[in-house]
């Protein structure tokens, strides 16, 4: 995607002599979760564990992590080793993007898509699904409720419409825009690079268009009609536009190998994406993959980490879909594993359940003012702070 610069080579991470992961230059010694304890459990884990930790700092030093580091991480699951691979991508999250967690809110202002996705609830042929689209009015009321909440960026999502009404939507962000003074982000699918550069101009910040999984044959099977390529020329066309662009996978999919998830990781390395959003897949009983096991949490948990690693300053959310896999919520464990980012859900009931994308999605069923309060005290539960600026890119020009 854009042409990036070499990295230097020194990972910036040393095993001190007392063995423990550290990040030099902080000056104060603290590591990543502090705690006598964990400090000394991290220490004990790093001895024991020497191989594992140049692995790691491989890994974050290279310009393109090789394949076989990526599926030695992913693969493992000694409890010392995931314990270093989860501080050393919290002590890059502390080092490039600090402690505080930033929030996003979601408006989904759409649920008609013209795309059949195996996995998704959305898709077309799901005839049980009620669909709606917001009105003008109503995606600025909702917009109106996340600059309330202190929230200053909103995040307009949809399925893939046939029919999105391109002057409407440039409309929308140029309100909010204007009278709210909010970071925008986009979340509607591919489009063409023309329609790219008329929201662009309108004054929309950002866009996320995940890849759902590198491998083109992967994504040719789940994606019947679509092409790899073409996402891809999506996810050029936003970064060249000026869009901060952010990308991201599915974990678990039916089919899905760790040697395409190690893929996925080299493909958000190179991308040099702003955003990263690793989700695991959970199954929707309408949909051709209903029968299909759901995306495994710790796996999820390790790309989280990777993505972090190899992204050092992109913004990763702890994902909704994290947060409702088998209907625990599991995104503290994300945030302490790489991510800073969480992404409350602003759509407007009865909608906000017909975004069915898969079942038991959680918050649902809240008042979205329920939400922010609900994080703040999650993340203070780990001992950070919700931070409610923009959280702009925060990769070099
Ligand atoms: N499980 C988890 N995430 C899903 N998405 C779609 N279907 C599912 C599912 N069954 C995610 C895709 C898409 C985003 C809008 O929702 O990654 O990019
Ligand atoms: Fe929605 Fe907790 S994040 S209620």
């Amino acid at each position: 995607m854009r042409a990036r610069p070499e990295r230097p080579r020194d990972p910036g991470f040393r095993v001190t002599p007392g063995g423990s992961v550290k990040a030099e230059g902080l000056g104060d010694g603290s590591t990543a979760c502090g705690g006598g304890h964990r400090q000394a459990a991290l220490d004990a884990a790093t001895r024991q564990n020497p191989q594992f930790q140049v692995l790691l700092d491989r890994i974050y030093a290279a310009v393109l992590p090789e394949v076989a580091d990526l599926e030695t991480v992913l693969n493992t699951t000694d409890p010392q080793q995931l314990e270093l691979l989860f501080a050393f991508a919290d002590e890059v999250r502390r080092r490039f993007v600090g402690d505080g967690v930033l929030l996003r809110g979601i408006v989904e202002f759409s649920n008609i898509c013209r795309n059949t996705c195996w996995y998704c609830g959305l898709h077309r042929g799901n005839r049980a699904l009620p669909r709606y689209r917001l009105t003008k009015t109503q995606i600025l009321a909702a917009a109106g409720n996340v600059h309330a909440a202190g929230i200053k960026t909103v995040v307009l999502q949809s399925g893939e419409e046939d029919n999105l009404d391109a002057d409407e939507l440039r409309a929308v962000i140029e309100e909010i825009k204007s009278s709210l003074e909010m970071a925008v982000t986009l979340c509607v699918g591919e489009r063409s690079r023309a329609e790219y550069r008329f929201w662009r101009e309108a004054g929309a910040d950002r866009y996320l268009l995940k890849i759902e999984t590198s491998d083109p044959e992967l994504y040719r099977r789940l994606h019947p009609g679509m092409s790899w390529e073409n996402r891809t020329r999506c996810l050029r066309d936003l970064a060249e536009l000026g869009y901060q662009t952010g990308s991201g996978n599915l974990v678990g999919l039916p089919g899905q190998t760790l040697r395409h998830l190690a893929g996925d990781i080299q493909f958000f390395r190179q991308g040099d994406f702003d955003m990263i959003s690793v989700s695991p897949f959970i199954p929707h009983p309408q949909t051709p993959l209903a029968e299909a096991p759901a995306g495994d949490l710790l796996l999820t948990l390790k790309m989280t980490a990777l993505a972090r690693i190899v992204s050092r300053n992109a913004h990763v959310p702890a994902t909704t879909a994290i947060g409702s896999l088998h209907g625990r919520d599991e995104r503290p464990r994300a945030l302490a594993a790489g991510a800073n980012v969480i992404m409350p859900n602003f759509t407007p009931a009865p909608y906000r359940q017909q975004y069915e994308i898969y079942p038991n999605k959680r918050c649902v069923s809240d008042d979205a003012r329920a939400c922010p309060p609900c994080i703040e005290r999650m993340v203070e539960a780990l001992g950070r702070r919700v931070d409610y600026s923009r959280g702009d890119r925060m990769k070099m020009e």
